[in-house]
């Protein structure tokens, strides 16, 4: 599907944000192995979550599911079921990665399986860690979906992932709610830490040490009753449409604001935007606050590889504002953006230079000059959400009108996404 956007004058109002992506398939995942009922409200209407609920599905747990209260009759420890088909993650990541570690704790053999796209995606990052507990896990050519695994008896490790993922962190720390004895997971950069604090509100044998999270097998979770905050990543591209023009004066409502993410608001402030934060408040261990942005210019600067893992998912629509900041952004240290549902790299630099935009790809990021007017453009999404909702964002600020091919993409995590910029932007002219 394509979708035509006009150029804007500024952008206006007010706008409720659907539910975190990320909190989602955590509490889904974690209530669906938890003895009781979960109750989630707010959940994630993004396509990523309704593929670990239909994983989870097959896996034999009742769900039930009105809009965006999502309620999980959990199937307690050793519940789940054989399932008779092979799982689809569709197009997610984090189901696939996260939703292994579960599955190679289970007395069973499971299949999972996603899209073109994630079947491009390496898995051995979590292959790697859940055979050392003991899991016997195959792919397609050593390291891709579909991933056959033999569930059985696992053992505790201690484990340095070579890349800095959340998933990976998250599907040995899953692993380890199965395992014998204590799994530690020691970070050298901290990535978002939603995992250990709902593995906390569920009642898990957790502790956490600076880096270290370590949890011991055999404690039954409990279920309970969750609400998920707004996602902050897709706030990120309505802040930054926000910036884009100085009459802009835009409120978000009940924003996630866990500080492992929410290093985008300082990046933005040190940058020279007006972002306030209000109505703080913390639910399960998760802060939760409305945002107020007022457009205006921003510097621009450097993002190394020690931000990199805080901003993964925003980098997309940061260098669209990189390109408006007054001294341009590099950007180093993001090889990971290579691996993600496109090669954010190369698309990035492919729909900055249809716009006109100076820009240099780098191995590891990219070299975006500061100061451009950019050009209304027929822009690839290359089928990546991020990048369909991030040159919908350049094109706001364009010369000229833009067409975004494959903008049905914006399914993927945010599919109220079009219909919010209609109601928040008004065009020029
Ligand atoms: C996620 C972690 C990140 C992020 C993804 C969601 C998560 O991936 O890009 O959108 O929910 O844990 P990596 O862990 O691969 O960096």
């Amino acid at each position: 599907m394509d979708r035509i956007i006009r150029p804007a004058r500024n952008v206006l109002g007010a706008v409720q944000l659907p539910g975190d992506k990320s909190i989602s398939h955590r509490y889904a995942m974690l209530g669906a192995i938890a003895e009781g009922r979960t109750t989630i409200r707010g959940f994630s209407s993004a396509a990523d979550c309704e593929a670990t609920l239909g994983c989870l599905r097959e896996l034999g747990v009742a769900i039930h599911r009105e809009g965006s209260e999502v309620r999980i009759e959990g199937a307690g420890p050793g519940g789940l079921r054989t399932p008779e088909r092979t799982l689809d993650a569709g197009n997610s990541g984090s189901t696939i990665r996260m939703l292994s570690g579960i599955l190679a704790g289970q007395l069973f053999v499971s299949r999972i399986t996603g899209d073109d796209s994630l079947r491009r995606r390496p898995m051995d990052r979590i292959m790697e860690p859940l055979r050392q507990m003991g899991g016997d896990i195959t792919a397609r050519d050593g390291r891709y979906a579909p991933l056959e695994i033999h569930g059985g008896r696992l053992r505790g490790i201690r484990y340095r992932p070579t890349v800095a993922s959340a998933q990976v962190k998250t599907a040995v720390l899953l692993a380890g709610l199965f395992a014998e004895g204590e799994t530690v997971v020691e970070e050298e950069v901290r990535t978002r830490d939603h995992t250990e604090l709902a593995l906390i509100e569920f009642g898990a044998d957790i502790r956490i040490e600076s880096k270290a999270i370590g949890v011991r097998g055999g404690r039954v979770l409990r279920g309970g009753q969750f609400r998920v905050p707004g996602d902050l990543s897709s706030a990120a591209f309505f802040l930054v449409a926000a910036l884009l023009f100085p009459a802009s004066n835009l409120v978000l409502h009940n924003v996630g604001l866990n500080p492992t993410r929410a290093r985008l608001l300082d990046f933005l402030s040190s940058q020279g935007a007006d972002v306030r934060i209000s109505n703080l408040e913390s639910v399960r261990g998760e802060l939760i606050g409305d945002l107020h942005v007022t457009g205006g210019p921003v510097k621009g600067g450097g993002i190394g590889a020690e931000l990199v893992p805080a901003l993964i998912d925003e980098l997309p629509v940061l260098s669209v504002l990189g390109a408006h900041s007054e001294q341009g952004l590099s950007i180093s240290g993001a090889q990971e953006l290579r691996v993600k549902e496109s090669d954010r790299i190369a698309a990035v630099a492919e729909n900055l230079r249809r716009m006109g935009a100076r820009v240099e790809e780098r191995p590891d990021g990219l070299e975006i000059a500061g100061g451009q007017r950019l050009a209304g453009a027929t822009i690839d999404s290359f089928g990546d959400h991020r990048i369909a909702m991030a040159f919908s964002i350049a094109a706001l600020a364009a010369e000229g009108e833009s067409r975004i091919a494959g903008a049905e993409a914006a399914q993927v995590s945010f599919p109220e996404f079009y219909e919010i910029l209609d109601s928040i932007t008004e065009l020029r002219g």
